[in-house]
């Protein structure tokens, strides 16, 4: 475990530079900043502020020297037992070895100095599968909290889908945190820094050109120092010119901004070029790490709001309900659905049957039938997403009459050998009446013949398609009629 903070000086915030190795990796020039003067520029957090705000607390520093002394990163509490950090914060930059989460204690406070700090011990910690000590490529990590903490109200990592409106340059931030806020030495706040930053346009943060914020020119960081597709560059310029910035001991704490679904955790401190200097910050990209947030439980998980969309596919007694969540942070882990309409045991009696079904791993969307039912008979479809905590409204009531129809494949993929066309298909549904054909039916655009071929299996070959363009259907036939699929149009080369 690194220590941010050295020896206390009796009553003063200070600490040796010498007791902590920064593990800066990309400040390898010390380049001076001729604004240079004190770090961060921020403001003491006011009471209640932020209050998803974590110290990560070196847990035999905590014992024996207390909270101040044992911070070494800050953190974000994106759920009640899951806090978002840095990877560099508990990944040893010597060895790579993660850290014993038995190790780190997390603190909920404002003032490191308080003396009724609530304590929590981590009892795992995921580190980025993907992150790089060399690059600080997808510097993040989720610990997950012995005791959940449920009464702090936790901060929602940005999801991909409001990454342009959150993100967008020039747009406001603020970062939080216990670091150094001052450039040369160091002087350790006790209650946490607040800093007004802007997001830097990815120009700079990975292409190289400079941006100008309030006058202050700064210089981009080129390709090979910032991946913008997992970092993004943030820092601020006050009323007094005067440049905003993270810097040591802020590492892992949050950067947020606020947009139409409230405030978001956007970036986690990573790195930087000194602190406050003519370069921005570094943080990691949160949207664009949404994937690994996702499958270390570190998503926040609220009550559904939005119904699922229903569609509805009508077979012999049977109707097929597949429902689809709309995207976003909100993890829908069921979804059930409704279906109101004739008793076939008492047809003037009224019957409300449900199914359930879990949304794939690949999409968002689940499936379920409920048989039983009267054919030719109208029910009504209604659906709810649900999850641990509850469920959302149910949706809008589709209609749909059980039928002895059959229902036609569609068209996956097309290839032309000269004049045959070899279509991929997927399979139609006889719906339990006797198969009399099922067949390709190809027709020219203008003049020629129609060209057909019966299908077997999940594929068929149509050949003599010697006009330039056709519109080709699937049809299947049965006792009980007949069904064409969606029209392809389909072109020689
Ligand atoms: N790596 C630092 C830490 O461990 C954070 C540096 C952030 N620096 C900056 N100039 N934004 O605390």
């Amino acid at each position: 475990m690194r220590f941010k903070r050295g020896q206390a000086l009796v009553g003063i915030i200070a600490a040796t530079l010498a007791t902590f190795p920064i593990a800066n990796v990309h400040g390898t020039s010390n380049r001076q900043s001729e604004l240079s003067p004190r770090v961060i520029h921020g403001v003491d957090a006011d009471v209640g502020q932020f209050p998803f705000l974590a110290a990560l607390l070196n847990t035999k520093d905590l014992q024996q020297k207390g909270v101040f002394q044992a911070q070494f990163c800050g953190a974000t509490l994106t759920s009640p037992n899951t806090l978002v950090t840095a990877a560099h914060c508990v990944v040893d930059q010597k060895t790579g070895e993660q850290h014993d989460p038995a190790d780190i204690t997390a603190g909920f406070t404002r003032n490191l100095d308080s003396l009724n700090i609530r304590l929590v011990q981590v009892t795992n910690v995921s580190v980025h599968p993907g992150y790089e000590i060399e690059t600080s490529a997808n510097d993040i990590a989720v610990l997950t909290l012995a005791v959940p903490v449920s009464d702090i109200p936790p901060l929602g990592p940005l999801i991909p889908e409001l990454a342009v409106e959150y993100t967008a340059a020039g747009s406001p931030a603020q970062v939080a945190g216990w670091g150094n806020i001052v450039i040369s030495g160091n002087k350790y706040p006790t209650i946490f820094r607040i800093g007004d930053v802007k997001i830097f346009p990815d120009s700079s943060c990975g292409e190289g050109k400079r941006n100008i914020i309030n006058g202050v020119t700064f210089n981009g960081f080129s390709k090979s120092e910032v991946d913008s597709s997992v970092m993004i560059c943030a820092a601020g310029v006050n009323s007094n010119k005067e440049i905003v910035d993270a810097c040591q001991g802020d590492s892992g704490g949050p950067l947020i901004a606020t947009g139409s679904a409230g405030p978001k955790l956007v970036g986690v401190v990573s790195w930087g070029e000194d602190c406050a200097s003519k370069y921005p910050g570094v943080y990691s990209r949160v949207s664009a790490l949404n994937a690994f947030l996702q499958s270390a439980g570190a998503m926040p998980i609220s009550i559904p709001t939005v119904p699922p969309t229903v569609s509805v596919t009508p077979l012999l007694g049977e109707i097929k309900i597949t429902m689809t969540g709309s995207q976003g942070e909100t993890t829908v882990t069921q979804y059930a659905a409704t279906v109101v309409g004739p008793n076939p045991a008492s047809p003037t009696t009224t019957q409300t049957l449900n199914c359930f079904a879990a949304p794939t791993k690949q999409s968002s969307s689940g499936s379920c039938s409920v048989t039983g039912l009267l054919t030719g008979a109208q029910y009504t479809v209604t659906a709810i997403s649900a999850n641990e905590l509850g469920n959302s409204s149910a949706s809008a009531p589709v209609v749909a009459v059980p039928s002895d129809q059959p229902i036609a494949g569609e068209f996956r993929s097309v290839k032309f050998i000269r004049t045959s066309a070899r279509f991929g298909l997927t399979p139609s549904n006889a719906n339990s009446s006797p198969l009399e054909a099922e067949r390709v039916i190809c027709s020219p655009v203008g003049s020629g013949a129609i060209r057909s071929a019966r299908v077997t299996g999940d594929s068929v070959i149509v050949g003599n398609l010697t006009q330039k363009k056709y519109k080709c259907i699937i049809r299947i036939v049965t006792d009980a009629g007949l069904a064409d699929s969606v029209e392809k149009v389909i072109r020689r080369q």
